[in-house]
């Protein structure tokens, strides 16, 4: 039998970032070991990040992108670090790559794990589970705008940051927010905007949602505002299964969300780029965790589980569902980290995964 090889650029930059993509390796590799031979995986280990902004004044290699365009899948801890303005920090890695690789989609699940609490009352009587879908490369983070006339002197300067909406940004998503509904038991979409205050670019959303929706017959819609779907994730959640929305609301969105579900440290996410032109990136929704990096004390979940993420890209489906099983085991064994009322060390949580992938 010929072993597939999957190349997989690691970069674990800032903080828990580097705690998690650890675990997450550790556990991908266990993966391969019990897979006889049928797939492996490759490891590079990029060394971007706050500390390498320190040495050098650049997030990345100014030729990163081109030393990452081979691989088959990126796996991203978490950047940011208190020495680096969150916004260099962010827009020199992480959004370089998204915008770069043209990531269009931000896939979020939702998901509601045994054994743990969720702040939510009702997920204890009714089945939670919904999934973000986020526009990742335009909108609000389209990155455009300036500032000037500083020259006017203390108080005097300007800001403009404009949010940038575009047919075709608008359906692509679309498209791939119906096209998720229909391989889930719920066939809905619900689509989020601020269209009553923001007239442009989220009235074409709203067109373009209308549009795309015709197509798909078979599946259930809604349009809600960005401040009553807020509302909606904590009184109604029940009622969700696809959420589209744009990069602004979807981030805020999601990590609703995850606090629903537990907790940060849970949430995983896949930047994709559906076209394959360029590798998608794995990561978990959480940040760098200043707070309590470096303690070993970080959920690993998140990370792990954007790691299911990246089997289900590579089509290895019948194990990433192995993998999920595997956490939704973990948690329920109540082998949990801090975050989720536990005492486990980021380490103990990933032996214990590690050892229920093999029942
Ligand atoms: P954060 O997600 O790092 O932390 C928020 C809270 O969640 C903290 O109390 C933290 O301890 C907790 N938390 C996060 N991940 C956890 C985990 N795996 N296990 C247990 N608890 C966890 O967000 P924050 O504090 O706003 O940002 C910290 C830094 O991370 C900033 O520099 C920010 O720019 C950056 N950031 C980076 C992101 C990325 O790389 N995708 C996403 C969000 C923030
Ligand atoms: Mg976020």
């Amino acid at each position: 039998m010929t072993t597939q090889t999957f190349r997989i650029a690691a970069i674990p930059a800032d903080g828990v970032g580097q705690e998690v993509v650890a675990a997450g390796r550790r556990v991908l590799d266990a993966i391969a070991g019990a897979s006889h031979g049928k797939f492996a995986f490759a490891w590079q280990e990029f060394p971007w990040g706050a500390d390498f902004y320190a040495r050098t004044g650049t997030m990345m290699d100014e030729d990163g992108l081109e030393q990452l365009k081979d691989f088959d899948a990126i796996y991203f801890g978490a950047v940011g670090w208190p020495s680096v303005p969150d916004h260099i920090s962010l827009w020199g890695l992480r959004l370089k790559i998204c915008q770069g690789f043209d990531q269009w989609a931000n896939v979020r699940p939702v998901t509601f794990l045994p054994g743990v609490r969720s702040p939510l009352r009702k997920a204890d009587e009714v089945e939670l589970d919904w999934v973000v879908v986020r526009e990742n490369s335009e909108g609000e983070y389209a990155g455009l705008g300036g500032r000037n006339l500083a020259a006017r002197g203390h108080g005097g300067e300007v800001a403009i940051q404009s949010a940038l909406f575009t047919e075709v940004g608008c359906e692509r998503i679309m498209r791939f927010a119906f096209d998720l509904a229909r391989t889930r038991a719920r066939r809905k979409v619900s689509s989020v905007t601020k269209s009553n205050a923001q007239q442009y670019g989220m009235v074409l959303w709203d067109d373009v949602f209308k549009r795309v929706a015709a197509d798909y017959p078979d599946v259930e819609t809604e349009s809600v505002l960005v401040d009553a779907m807020s509302a909606k994730f904590v009184l109604r959640p029940e009622d969700l299964s696809v959420v589209v929305a744009s990069n602004l609301n979807a981030d805020i969105l999601s990590d609703l969300g995850s606090a629903l579900a537990g907790s940060l440290g849970l949430a995983s996410s896949a930047n994709l780029n559906p076209e394959r032109r360029y590798p998608s990136m794995f990561e978990p929704v959480h940040g760098s965790a200043p707070d309590i990096a470096g303690q070993g004390i970080c959920n690993p979940i998140g990370a792990i589980a954007s790691a299911a993420l990246m089997l289900e890209h590579f089509g290895l489906e019948t194990e990433a569902k192995n993998l999920n099983r595997a956490i939704e085991a973990t948690t329920a064994q109540g082998v949990s980290t801090r975050d989720i009322g536990g005492t486990a060390t980021t380490d103990e949580v990933t032996n214990a995964l590690i050892a229920n992938l093999a029942d």
